[in-house]
């Protein structure tokens, strides 16, 4: 058998699995709060100016940015299952204004739908009036490139695009040009189409780009829940096998 650590199944090719009748299993939900948390922190580390102002003070420099208030910013959430809806009642408890969007039915608890920051959008409508974009889908088919070109375009011209998703998810040669010109503000990433980047990836050069090492999932405390859950799996498999 196959026990993921983790939920996403883009990396097991599941069907080939299937044949060889190799049991594959995913620890869900044991890493949501943790990613939903790191989403949070790459908010507030856009609105704050956390990087240019760490680099500049170690630069011997003192530039006092300006920076913002993510309270009564839009947040939009593309894919709103486990994470993207643990990321929204940690934004909404910060004052943000949530608009979602999933493909699938979207349910909810009474806490949210009653909420006047909550609405559930359409895609067009997320990308045209986010101040930050969070993409929370899994890689497929139909999410590979879901942000590209025409979607960058669409964005303000002060939005952040965070992706604690898949590489893969955004066109990277896009953002490039997108995050070069200026026609967003940001990008704040987790995760690479080819993980770690090549050395000469262009978009590492753009002080607008930041990336961190795919360790979103990665706390003591999640790490532990995984651990027994994934322990916990196979030895029920092993028992009902
Ligand atoms: N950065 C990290 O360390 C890290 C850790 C955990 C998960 N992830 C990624 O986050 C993804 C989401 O995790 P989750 O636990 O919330 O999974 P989930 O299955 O609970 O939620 C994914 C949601 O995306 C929706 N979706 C699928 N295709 C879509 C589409 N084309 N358009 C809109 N919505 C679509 C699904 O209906 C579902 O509600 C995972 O698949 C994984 O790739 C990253």
């Amino acid at each position: 058998m196959i026990c993921k650590f983790g939920v996403g199944l883009d990396n097991v090719d599941v069907e080939y699995a299937k044949n060889k009748n190799i049991y594959v299993e995913r620890t869900i939900g044991t890493n949501t709060n943790a990613v939903a948390e790191h989403v949070i922190s790459l908010i507030f580390a856009d609105a704050k100016n956390l990087y240019s102002s760490i680099k500049s003070v170690k630069e011997n420099k003192w530039i006092k940015l300006t920076g913002s208030e993510i309270n009564g910013k839009v947040l939009g959430i593309i894919g709103f299952g486990s994470i993207g809806q643990e990321t929204a009642k940690l934004a909404l408890n910060l004052g943000m204004e949530i608009l979602a969007y999933d493909i699938a039915e979207i349910k909810v608890d009474s806490d949210m739908k009653n909420s006047d920051l909550f609405n559930i959008a359409s895609i067009e409508e997320i990308i045209e009036n986010s101040d930050y974009l969070s993409l929370n889908v899994p890689l497929t088919n139909e999410t590979r490139n879901l942000i590209s070109e025409k979607e960058l375009e669409k964005m303000k011209e002060t939005a952040c695009l965070v992706n604690a998703a898949r590489g893969g998810v955004v066109d990277e040669k896009a953002l490039y040009h997108a995050l070069n010109n200026k026609s967003i503000r940001s990008a704040y990433f987790d995760v690479f189409s080819t993980e770690p980047p090549s050395k000469g990836e262009p978009l590492l050069k753009l002080d607008n780009f930041i990336l961190t090492p795919h360790v979103a999932s990665r706390t003591v405390e999640s790490e532990t829940r995984t651990c027994k859950l994934s322990a916990s799996i196979v030895a029920d498999r092993i028992k009902n096998d």
